[in-house]
């Protein structure tokens, strides 16, 4: 018998739940003696032994439903280190409910914090395999995690619905994306949606240049700006900053929104009518693109096939548009950033595009 548990940790995105069934639908296809287990809210379930076993049926009709059917919490990375209620250590829990269910391995589907517990579970000695998930598009070693092509649809298509009103009213349009630390999604949706500025964090902007770029536009006859910002962009005085001042300066600020803050300071500089847009957790929400459902579907029957193969410590990602196996070791603990030289930043200044700086 192969015993297999499953859980989605972290943010949800689209195509969790067409990842799990490529994994399930190829596993029972394959096997003729396998049990899935199902951890609920993330590692949370593996925490407090919070399972079901999961049929073949339970599979059935989800490749293309957004979220995920076993939920999903952000515990427990953030407090790893916190002991739970009864004084018990988090990962030995784990490793317990793991023992006690006899399982073969745990396929995790996640973020960053995900990735991290996913690689001390492995140190641990737990057989452990993970698929790429997340809209930020920032896990390393791979070149594209199944979310990002959906969220960046919602993305293009919020910008899209601006545009027509900001030329009705000639105003200066900022629509705030997703992505504290990484830029990949407004970058993308900003040169899909064509945005005429696009900030994100690993840019530091300065309003100065914003000002100047949204001037040239209206000098040369254009009625409106669109501005596609990522919530973590930061101006180039707060980069300079240390972690202690820019807190000190949020708490300040009220913990207003990147795009209001932005708007404001614009408004102050030019005299121009700003208006902010957020979609917020609506670029998590709907249902997956084809291409997601696709690309989850290849990365889970590829987790199958190395179960099957009894090859555990992996990370499923894209390399070269191949799907491959990365060694969990080489992308727990780190981001997969925008590099300010890379192909698409040129061409979008090449494009004219402001990039803030
Ligand atoms: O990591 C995915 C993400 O959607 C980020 O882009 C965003 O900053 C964050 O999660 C929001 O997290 P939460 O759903 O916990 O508010």
């Amino acid at each position: 018998m192969l015993r297999v548990g499953m859980l989605t940790s972290g943010g949800d995105c689209q195509a969790l739940n067409a990842a799990m069934r490529g994994v399930a639908k190829s596993l029972f296809n394959q096997c003729s003696e396998v049990e899935i287990y199902g951890f609920t809210d993330g590692y949370k379930g593996l925490i407090y032994g919070e399972y079901r076993l999961l049929k073949n049926d339970d599979f059935s009709g989800i490749l293309n439903i957004g979220g995920t059917i076993l939920g999903s919490s952000r515990m427990p990375f953030k407090y790893i280190g916190v002991p739970l209620e009864d004084g018990s250590d988090k990962i030995e829990r784990m490793i317990d409910t793991y023992k006690k269910l006899y399982l073969d391995c745990l396929v995790v589907l996640g973020g960053n914090g995900s990735h991290k517990t996913a690689n001390l579970l492995r140190e641990k000695g737990l057989n452990v395999l993970t698929l790429p998930k997340t809209i930020d598009n920032d896990l390393a070693e791979t070149e594209i995690s199944f979310g990002f092509q959906s969220a960046v649809d919602i993305a293009t298509n919020a910008i899209d619905c601006i545009h027509t009103t900001a030329a009705s009213h000639s105003r200066v349009f900022i629509v705030e994306l997703m992505g504290h630390k990484t830029g990949w999604l407004t970058l993308h949706a900003g040169i899909a949606g064509g945005a005429d500025i696009i900030l994100i964090p690993e840019i530091p902007y300065s309003i100065e240049a914003i000002s100047q770029a949204i001037a040239k536009r209206t000098a040369s006859g254009k009625r409106f700006t669109i501005i596609a910002a990522a919530e973590g962009a930061i101006s180039k005085e707060e980069a300079a900053m240390s972690k202690k001042e820019l807190k000190l300066l949020r708490k300040q600020e009220n913990y207003a929104s990147t795009a209001y803050r932005i708007g404001a300071a614009i408004e102050e500089k030019t005299g121009q009518e700003v208006r902010v847009t957020v979609p917020g957790h609506v670029q998590r929400g709907g249902q997956p693109v084809a291409y997601d459902r696709v690309l989850a579907t290849r990365l889970g029957v590829r987790a199958a096939e190395l179960i099957l193969n009894h090859e555990y410590g992996y990370m499923v990602g894209v390399k070269d548009n191949k799907i491959v196996k990365i060694s969990l070791c080489d992308v727990a603990g780190k981001t997969k950033m925008v590099d300010p030289g890379n192909e698409l930043i040129t061409q979008a200044r090449q494009l004219g595009i402001c990039l803030g700086e």
